[in-house]
C-alpha cells in the first residue's frame, strides 16, 4: 500500500514552501498526498485552527508535513493559527523535536572561521512546558502561565538526545534554567539521572543564558543541546546565524505515532507572495521524513546532496542573492535527477504501511 502524507500547507510562505518540498518527495518516493487545512486557512474555513477533518487526516497518515501558521490576519483574533500547530503537536505526542543547524556555505552573521565547523543539534522537548502549563489566563490587567514539567516528560526526550549524540561526537549539552526556575531544577535532575544510563557520552549543563552566547561565541562546540520547549524555540532561531537564514533550518518532531515534519521558520508575511521564499528549510525537512519517516538515509543523503549543490548556484534574498523560489525548485530536480540514483538504493517497493 502506498504511504499517506498529510500535508499542511498553512499560512504565508506556507503554501509556497510546501509545493516545492513535496515535489522532490514524490520525485524521491511513491506517497499519496493528503491536503489538510491548518492555522490562519483553517479558521478563514472553518472557524477552527485545527478542525476536525485535519485531526482525522494526521491520525491515519504515515508522516505529517506542515508548511507554516500565522500572520498579522489573524492577530487579536478570537483564535490563533498558532493554536492548531500547537493542538497538532499535542495531538500526535511529538515530544522531540530535531531542529539540526549547520554551516551550508552561504554567507553567515558570525564569523566565517567559526561557523564553517558548527555542527549541532537542539533536541527540544515539544509537548510540555509553560507552552501547555495550566491554568493559563489573559485578563484586562493580570495574565497567568503555568511552567510546569513532570520528570516522565523529562526522561522520554532526553533519552532521545543521548541516542542522538551517540550518532554525533557523544556530547549533550543540556539547557536550563536551575538557578531561578524549579520547572528547570528537575529538568536538570532528570537528565542527569538519564545521563548515567549513556556512560560513553558526555553530559554537560548550561543555563540558557550564558548558553545563548556561547552559541554565538563558540558554536563548534556544540554537539546535542538538550533543552525544553520555549528555550528550544528561541535557541533554535539562534542557531540559524551557523548557517545563514532562519529559513533554511529544517526539524522533525517525532513521538509515539506519526511524525510531524516542518521548518524551523514561520509564515513570513512580509515575504509571502512574492515567489522569493527560501525553500531549503522546508526541503531538508522531506530530508529528515526520507530518514525517520520512511527509513531511507540513501534518500535523506540524496537530498541533502542536492540542495547542497543548488546553494551553490542559487541564492534567494534572504541569503544574499536574487534567486527566486522558482529558480531553486527547478536547479534542485536537475540535481536530483543527476544525482539521485548513483547512491540510492531502489525505490520503495509497494510495502504494507498498515496505515
Ligand atoms: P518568521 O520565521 O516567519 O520570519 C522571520 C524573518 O525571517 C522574516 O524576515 C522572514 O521574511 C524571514 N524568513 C523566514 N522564513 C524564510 C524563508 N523560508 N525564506 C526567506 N525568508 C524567511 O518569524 P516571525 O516573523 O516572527 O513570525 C511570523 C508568523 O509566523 C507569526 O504569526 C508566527 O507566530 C508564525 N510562526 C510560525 C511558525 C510555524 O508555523 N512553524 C514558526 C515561527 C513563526
Ligand atoms: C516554532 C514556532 C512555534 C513555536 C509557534 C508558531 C507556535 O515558533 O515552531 O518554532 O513557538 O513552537
Ligand atoms: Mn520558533
Amino acid at each position: 500500500m502506498t504511504p499517506t502524507v498529510a500535508v499542511l500547507p498553512g499560512d504565508g510562505i506556507g503554501p509556497e514552501v510546501t509545493a516545492v518540498a513535496l515535489s522532490v518527495l514524490q520525485a524521491c518516493l511513491p506517497v499519496e498526498l493528503r491536503e489538510g487545512l491548518i492555522g490562519g486557512a483553517a479558521i478563514d474555513a472553518t472557524g477552527d485552527p485545527l478542525p476536525a477533518a485535519t485531526r482525522e487526516l494526521v491520525q491515519k497518515s504515515h508522516a505529517v508535513f506542515l508548511g507554516a501558521v500565522g500572520g498579522p490576519k489573524w492577530d487579536g483574533g478570537p483564535a490563533r493559527p498558532e493554536q492548531g500547530l500547537l493542538g497538532l503537536r499535542r495531538l500526535l505526542d511529538v515530544y522531540a523535536n530535531l531542529r539540526p543547524a549547520r554551516y551550508l556555505g552561504l554567507p553567515v552573521p558570525l564569523r566565517e572561521g567559526l561557523a564553517r565547523h558548527a555542527n549541532l543539534l537542539v533536541v527540544r522537548e515539544l509537548s510540555s512546558g509553560v507552552y501547555f502549563g495550566e491554568p493559563r489566563s489573559l485578563g484586562p490587567d493580570v495574565a497567568i502561565n503555568t511552567w510546569k514539567q513532570t520528570a516522565d516528560e523529562v526522561r522520554r526526550v532526553a533519552h532521545v538526545a543521548f541516542q542522538q549524540a551517540r550518532k554525533r561526537r557523544k556530547l549533550v549539552t543540556s539547557v536550563d534554567k536551575a538557578n531561578v526556575l524549579e520547572a528547570s531544577a528537575l529538568w536538570r535532575r532528570v537528565v542527569t539521572e538519564i545521563g548515567k544510563e549513556y556512560p560513553d557520552v558526555t553530559l554537560e549543563h548550561r543555563y540558557v543564558d550564558a548558553a545563548s552566547f556561547e552559541i554565538l561565541r563558540s558554536p563548534q562546540h556544540f554537539d546535542v543541546i538538550l533543552t525544553d520547549n520555549i528555550f528550544g524555540d528561541i535557541l533554535s532561531d539562534e542557531a540559524a546565524a551557523v548557517a545563514g537564514s532562519i529559513g533554511v533550518l529544517p526539524s522533525a518532531s517525532l513521538g509515539p505515532g506519526p511524525g510531524l515534519y516542518e521548518p524551523v521558520h514561520g509564515a513570513a508575511p512580509d515575504i509571502a507572495g512574492k515567489g522569493i521564499a527560501n525553500p531549503t528549510g522546508a526541503l531538508l525537512t522531506v530530508a529528515l521524513m526520507l530518514e525517520h519517516a520512511f527509513s531511507r538515509p540513501d534518500l535523506r543523503r540524496a537530498v541533502e546532496g542536492s540542495v547542497l549543490a543548488t546553494l551553490r548556484e542559487v541564492r534567494t534574498p534572504d541569503v544574499g542573492g536574487t534567486g527566486t523560489t522558482g529558480d531553486f525548485a527547478r536547479a534542485v530536480h536537475r540535481h536530483l535527477a543527476w544525482s539521485k540514483w548513483s547512491d540510492v538504493e531502489e525505490p520503495l517497493p509497494a510495502a504494507d504501511w498498515g496505515v
